[in-house]
Order: C-alpha cells, then sequence, then structure tokens
C-alpha cells in the first residue's frame, strides 16, 4: 500500500530538541528507519514534514489526488490545537493513524487534548520511533488493534 507519513512542527529537530523525551535520533534516521521497513513489506513510502499548518492541511488534501491508501501523521503540538487538520483528515477520507512519540497523556494536561484523535481510526503513544512502524503495520492489517487509544470526544 501507499502510506504518507506526515510530521509537523519541531520534528525535523528530532536528535536536538529535548532528547530525554524524545530520544536521540534524528529526523533523517527516523524516516530512513520507515522507509526501510516499508520497503520490506513491499508498500510504497512518502515523507513531509512542515512547521506551518496550512502546509499540513495543504499536503493532506493532495494525499486525496495522489493516490494515498493510509496517513500517518505526528501532528506535534498542532495536536492539540488544530481543528483545520483534523478537518483535512476528515476531509479526504484516508485511514489515518495519530503517533506520538512520547507518552502525551502522562505529561502536562494540555498535550492529553487531541482535536485530531476523532479523525483517525487509531492512536499510538510513547513507544518512540518503533511507534510509526507500529501505525504502519495498524493501517497494513485495516484495523484499530485492542491496544489503541479510543476514539477521542471533542
Ligand atoms: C509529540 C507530542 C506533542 O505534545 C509535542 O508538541 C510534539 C511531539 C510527540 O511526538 O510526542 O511536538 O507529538
Amino acid at each position: 500500500m501507499k502510506i504518507l507519513i506526515i510530521n509537523g512542527p519541531n520534528l525535523n529537530m528530532l536528535g536536538i530538541r529535548e532528547p530525554k523525551i524524545y530520544g536521540s535520533g534524528t529526523y533523517g534516521e527516523l524516516i530512513r528507519m520507515i522507509a526501510e521497513n516499508c520497503r520490506e513489506h513491499g508498500d510504497g513510502s512518502d515523507f513531509f514534514q512542515s512547521n506551518h499548518e496550512g502546509a499540513l492541511v495543504d499536503r493532506i488534501q493532495q494525499a486525496y489526488f495522489d493516490g494515498t491508501e493510509g496517513i500517518v501523521i505526528n501532528p506535534g503540538a498542532y495536536t492539540h490545537t488544530s481543528v483545520a487538520i483534523s478537518d483535512a483528515v476528515k476531509a479526504v477520507g484516508i485511514p489515518t493513524v495519530e503517533v506520538h512519540i512520547s507518552d502525551v497523556d502522562s505529561r502536562e494536561d494540555f498535550r492529553k487534548i487531541s482535536f485530531i484523535r476523532a479523525a483517525c481510526v487509531a492512536t499510538v503513544t510513547g513507544e518512540g520511533f518503533g511507534g510509526y512502524l507500529h501505525a504502519c503495520d495498524i493501517l497494513r492489517e485495516g484495523r484499530a488493534p485492542d491496544e489503541s487509544a479510543e476514539k477521542g470526544e471533542l
């Protein structure tokens, strides 16, 4: 399947930003790991990272037209603020898994709010870089596994 992996603001700073929370791996290492995993599974992978909300919305909309069959998205801080990104995921109707490297539910209260969760088939948190591979597996299986968080209510 053709999987699009989207990362939001500050995820280009992986390896530099708060390594105790996000680890020492870089964004480049992350995408190489995912690309390799997708290759092994015979899947296509495409990557997009932006620090800008509108650019993330544009890329999600583009996915409707470019044959993307599944989206893995870590919206970064926009998780907790963006109705526009959540609406874009709903608009395109492509199965999407929300990923967070850290365990957002055990951090500050504002990180427990996710606007995108209700638009996603599953959520993976606190699994480090491996969470992205878990998210790809969920898309491949075409279902939300038991351990995924329940869909949030806005
Ligand atoms: C994050 C968690 C967010 O709260 C934070 O703003 C990020 C990264 C994560 O991957 O754990 O930028 O999405």
